[in-house]
């Protein structure tokens, strides 16, 4: 079968990577793509705005089934279009990527179906926020409610600071349109876990556990970046957490989903903090995370094209998903200076190091090619993947093939992963 993926960062390489590993697919295009994601599939120059565009090149290349990576065509409707056109495509329609979309509507669901959250209040207007500021326990939360390439979240320790990011929000217009409303929520503390899961509208499927390191530097210092590196199992997960959110999270949120009149059908994404008082939703994203996907995909079993396909037809119960028995880290390297400012362009030397190399990925997220050479073009670069037998020995050896890759400008942090040793 023909498959086309829709985005263009390491995420969507491993998605490719994994669709790759299907024996019923015959050819994988990417739109975009990038330059590593080319090796494996062919790359096609449209955007993943580009809904029509889109359209129209499934129609002609006769694709069987389309996969968006990104959050920003889900909730901008592509599925609907494709769905509309008569096109087999993997991802919720926009009516339930709203989950992702709106962190407004997603506090709401919440609350309406007591599904265990941070407490919050919705605002439309900068006065009304900053009147509720006035009488607020510190720190505080302050969430863009629409998509702000994960940056929306501001956490604000006294009241100055608080009212300041009203400012930036909802009258500076920081990240835009999505800043017209805002949460205002509690703030909580504890360990955060990813768990990613496959959803078809009734029946979900919980795929094992991951970490994200967001901040640029070591010791979880620094800004907010789209994630540094990422490590899949979490040590934090545990049998008792996991009880928990099956219990009140996670089909909870599928049945609130289908009763609203808004069946999820794709990727589920639960950021989850595990409080004294138990596991909580931090947020919901409509698709898989990144790097998130770079170490859990590496360690499924099933084969991609089954999966996704059952979420389609409403037949996920009838799939039985299976992780290997072992623990992937992912470190990105970046280009120095990310996320603020960076050079682009680079050489990228080593890749071939990797070829055949098992239990090892090399995930392209920013880069380009240039006079037959692979240059770096973005903040992110690339995200190398190790497995290993545990946590520990996927570390060393993630981190020994860092090694194989130069660039000029390459940073990375070197802990990632680290903070498991307190727990192990
Ligand atoms: P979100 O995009 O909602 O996941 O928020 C981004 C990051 O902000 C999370 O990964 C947390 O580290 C932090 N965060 C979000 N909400 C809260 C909260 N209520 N309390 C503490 N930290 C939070
Ligand atoms: N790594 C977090 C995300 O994909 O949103």
């Amino acid at each position: 079968m023909k498959v086309l993926i829709v985005g263009s960062g390491g995420r969507e390489h491993a998605i490719a990577a994994a669709v790759a590993k299907s024996p019923r697919v015959d050819k994988i295009y990417c739109a975009p793509g990038n330059a590593g994601i080319g090796q494996i599939a062919e790359c096609v120059n449209i955007g993943a705005m580009e809904f029509a565009k889109l359209v129209d090149f499934a129609k002609e290349k006769e694709i069987d089934l389309t996969i968006v990576g990104m959050d920003d065509p889900l909730v901008g409707g592509i599925v609907d279009k494709f769905e509309k056109a008569g096109l087999r495509v993997f991802g919720p329609r926009k009516n339930a990527a709203i989950l992702e979309g709106s962190k407004a509507f997603s506090k709401d669901l919440m609350k309406k179906y007591n599904i265990p959250t941070a407490e919050y209040e919705n605002f439309d207007s900068p006065e009304a926020a900053k009147a509720y500021l006035e009488n607020s326990k510190y720190p505080i939360v302050l969430k863009a409610d629409g998509l702000a390439l994960g940056k929306g979240v501001l956490i604000c320790n006294t009241k100055e600071e608080a009212m300041e990011g009203v400012r930036e929000l909802m009258l500076d217009k920081k990240f835009g349109s999505a800043g017209n409303r805002i949460v205002i929520e509690e703030f909580m503390t504890g360990p955060e876990v990813s768990v990613l899961s496959y959803v078809d509208g009734k029946t979900i499927k919980i795929m094992t556990s991951a970490q994200d390191h967001k901040r640029a530097k070591d010791g979880d210092k620094g800004l907010n970046t789209g994630g540094m590196g990422t490590f899949s199992p979490s040590p934090f997960y545990t049998k008792e957490v996991d009880a928990f959110c099956k219990k009140y999270i996670y089909q909870a949120t599928v049945d609130a989903m289908a009763a609203e009149g808004r069946p999820f059908k794709g990727i589920i994404f639960f950021g989850l903090m595990l409080t004294q008082e138990g596991p909580k939703v931090l947020e919901y994203n409509a698709r898989f995370g990144d790097p998130e996907a770079q170490v859990v995909l590496p360690r499924m079993k099933n084969d991609i094209i089954d999966v996704f396909e059952a979420c389609i037809d409403g037949k996920l119960d009838k799939i039985e998903l299976e992780f290997e028995d072992n623990a992937a880290v992912c470190v990105v390297l970046a280009s120095d200076g990310y996320p603020v400012s960076y050079e682009k362009g680079f050489e990228i030397k080593g890749l071939e190091k990797f070829e055949g190399k098992e239990g090892y990925y090399v995930f392209h997220a920013g880069t380009a090619r240039k006079d037959g050479k692979i240059v770096t073009n973005g903040g992110r670069v690339l995200g190398v993947t190790a497995k290993g037998n545990n946590l520990k020995e996927a570390r060393a050896n993630a981190y020994e093939a860092t090694k194989l890759i130069d660039f000029q400008n390459k940073y990375m942090r070197n802990d990632i992963g680290k903070a498991i040793d307190d727990v192990q």
